[in-house]
């Protein structure tokens, strides 16, 4: 049965949500499932903005056929070529042949690569700021590349007022009922999911984020519409603050991640150690285990904190394989402007902070703090003065 939901006087949610899916991706996991977004206009020619993820097709084709009532399709506008919203083109347009697919040249390369149901005469390719009119609402197209894939755009309709986002301004998490984020706690209890979603998904892609941000100040937005989570449509300057934060790489908080490693609990000792010293002087600190706690949230944390500090054993003359997956997302991610130091063990060569300090010298704007704390195998008084060290160092930065 179909749940479309409505939206605006003629504009509608279509989309659905997964929560049976362990990992986005192949790769994030998503305890609070994930939704997939797309909506419908009804105007004097039908549009569809995106289609869903396989998973959700059902439902996806249950609310077109309900929302359309016979009618035919006239538009489907590709903001994003990524199959978690285009894996129904083929089906939508075996369903709705005489559809027009309205897209940019890049997205049409794509569609083309993916898609085996379309013929040329199917595509509308539009421009930067060009124009669709279908009745009432009047669509205009802005390129977004690398605001998650080359090809992004967002479509802004100037009638509701409505900002369609594409992955920009999405959140892990399937949508309970309640579409809207003011109809939950969201800038409590789901910013750290959409964190942890910007993060990993376009955290990459700071300069390019901030330059949608700045082609976004020119229209008068009303409502943000993204391809996954809730929608935005009052408050928007809170999370458009958020946005501008994190795709300048600027710290929220004055706060200090410990992401360690350890194999027989050494290295974990000293973490802790210095988490305990930092406590004391007031700071706030977060510690992970990067074995336990998935890299995609460290990176998160990361993102939303200005200290960082490393802690690894070193293995096989290199470094336990967590902490080489969580810095190579941190560095793929070019996380940047935060401070950092580090804790490294050994027992007959350690190599560890050397490693460590290599990839975080590389990140823009990094500061190293010091001492770098070595380990050989236990603690000793030794490395209780230079944890001390490190410790009054990083209160004295913060
Ligand atoms: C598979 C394996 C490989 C290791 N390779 C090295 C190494 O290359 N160099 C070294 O100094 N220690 C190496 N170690 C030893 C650990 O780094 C060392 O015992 C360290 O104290 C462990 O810290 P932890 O107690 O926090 O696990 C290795 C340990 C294991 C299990
Ligand atoms: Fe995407
Ligand atoms: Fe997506």
């Amino acid at each position: 049965m179909f749940q479309y939901r409505k939206i605006t006087n003629d504009m509608y949610y279509i989309g659905a949500n997964d929560r049976r899916i362990s990992l986005f991706e192949s790769a994030y996991p998503v305890p609070y499932g994930i939704s997939y977004n797309s909506y419908f206009v009804d105007d004097k020619k039908t549009v569809v903005l995106d289609t869903v993820d396989k998973s959700v097709a059902k439902t996806y084709f249950e609310n077109i056929s309900a929302l359309l009532k016979g009618r035919t399709l006239d538009y489907l506008i590709i903001n994003h070529m990524e199959p978690d919203h285009s894996a129904m083109i083929d089906e939508l347009i075996s369903k709705y042949p005489q559809v027009k697919i309205v897209c940019n040249q890049k997205s049409k390369g794509l569609i083309l690569q993916f898609c085996h149901a379309c013929y040329e005469d199917q595509f509308l390719i539009v421009n930067e700021g060009d124009i669709l009119n279908t009745g009432s609402h009047t669509f205009s197209f802005y390129f977004a590349p690398m605001v998650h894939w080359p090809e992004v755009m967002v479509t802004y309709d100037s009638l509701d007022k409505v900002l369609y986002s594409a992955d920009a301004f999405g959140t892990f998490g399937a949508l309970s009922g309640n579409l809207f984020a003011d109809e939950t706690d969201f800038f409590n209890k789901g910013i750290d999911e959409a964190r942890r979603y910007y993060t990993n998904i376009v955290g990459k892609y700071g300069p390019q984020v901030s330059a949608l941000l700045k082609k976004a100040e020119s229209l008068d937005i009303s409502m943000i519409c993204a391809l996954h989570g809730p929608i935005f449509r009052k408050d928007l300057n809170k999370i458009i603050e958020k946005y501008l934060k994190w795709a300048t790489y600027t710290p929220e908080d004055k706060e200090v991640v410990i992401a360690y490693a350890s194999i027989y609990g050494n290295t974990e000792n000293a973490a802790q150690i210095l988490a305990n010293l930092l406590a004391e002087k007031g700071i706030r600190v977060n510690m992970y285990d990067t074995s336990v706690t998935h890299y995609s949230e460290i990176l998160s944390q990361c993102f939303r904190c200005s200290h960082v500090i490393l802690a690894a054993p070193t293995y096989n003359g290199g470094l336990f394989t967590s902490m080489e997956q969580l810095l190579s997302e941190i560095k793929a991610h070019n996380l940047s402007g935060r401070t950092f130091g580090f804790i490294e063990n050994g027992s007959w060569g350690p190599l560890a902070a050397k490693i460590m300090k290599e990839t975080v010298s590389n990140l823009k704007n990094s500061t190293i703090l010091e001492p770098t704390v070595t380990v050989k195998s236990s603690l000793k008084e030794i490395q209780l003065e230079s944890l001390a060290d490190l410790a009054n160092n990083i209160a004295g930065s913060i």
